[in-house]
């Protein structure tokens, strides 16, 4: 596919509060409630992309770097960083800020990959993309080393899969 597009043209933000149903025991926000967020704006960076329908084919870590409490906001960022023929990694940044101070700390981060699909819901290629920031630059470079990564992981995560049984505990 010749056009391209830029890596702000998927540029996508979410801010949210801290409420009591998010949070887990230590009344820090619930990882899983995290992921779900992060999830759900890579999706968003990712369609905006490509303009076609995605799906989510892995995630990578999520690292939690440091707890989000509720006396914070919850601010996130997620962008497509590179492209491969069909599919696309977007990362996402996860930040929290002390709303009585203003101070900004890396919370999470996390790296996704979100596949393009056609009409006929199979894969399809999609626009390079330009990287412009020095940020964007340094995750466009370092990202087909992260690809090939996940294509082994691939390949082993599909072995193992087939070795895992499927049984019901009863039979
Ligand atoms: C992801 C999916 C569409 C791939 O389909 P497929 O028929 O196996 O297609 P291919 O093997 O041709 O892979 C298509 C692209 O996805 C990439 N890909 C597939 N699985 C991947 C994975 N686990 N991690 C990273 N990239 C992956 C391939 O490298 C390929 O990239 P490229 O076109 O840029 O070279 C398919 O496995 C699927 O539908 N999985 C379930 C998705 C889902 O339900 N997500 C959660 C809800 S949204």
């Amino acid at each position: 596919m010749e056009q391209k597009r830029y890596v702000r043209e998927s540029k996508c933000y979410k801010t949210a509060r801290v409420f009591p149903p998010d949070v887990n025991n230590h009344n820090t926000l619930f990882g899983g409630k995290l992921m779900a967020y992060i999830d759900d704006i890579a999706s968003i960076a990712a369609a905006k992309h490509c303009r076609r329908s995605v799906v989510t084919a892995s995630t990578d870590s999520v690292d939690f770097l440091h707890p989000i409490r509720p006396s914070d906001s919850v601010c996130l960022e997620a962008y497509v960083v590179w492209c491969g023929r069909s599919s696309m990694e977007v990362f996402v940044k996860v930040i929290k800020e002390d709303l009585m101070t203003g101070e900004r700390v890396i919370a999470a981060h996390s790296f996704l990959t979100f596949v393009a699909l056609g009409d006929d819901k199979k894969p399809v290629p999609m626009p390079d993309v330009i990287p412009e920031t020095e940020e964007e630059r340094k995750l466009n470079e370092t990202a087909p080393r992260r690809a090939e990564m996940r294509k082994q992981r691939r390949e082993e995560s599909k072995q193992f899969a087939g070795f895992l049984s499927v049984k019901q505990p009863w039979e």
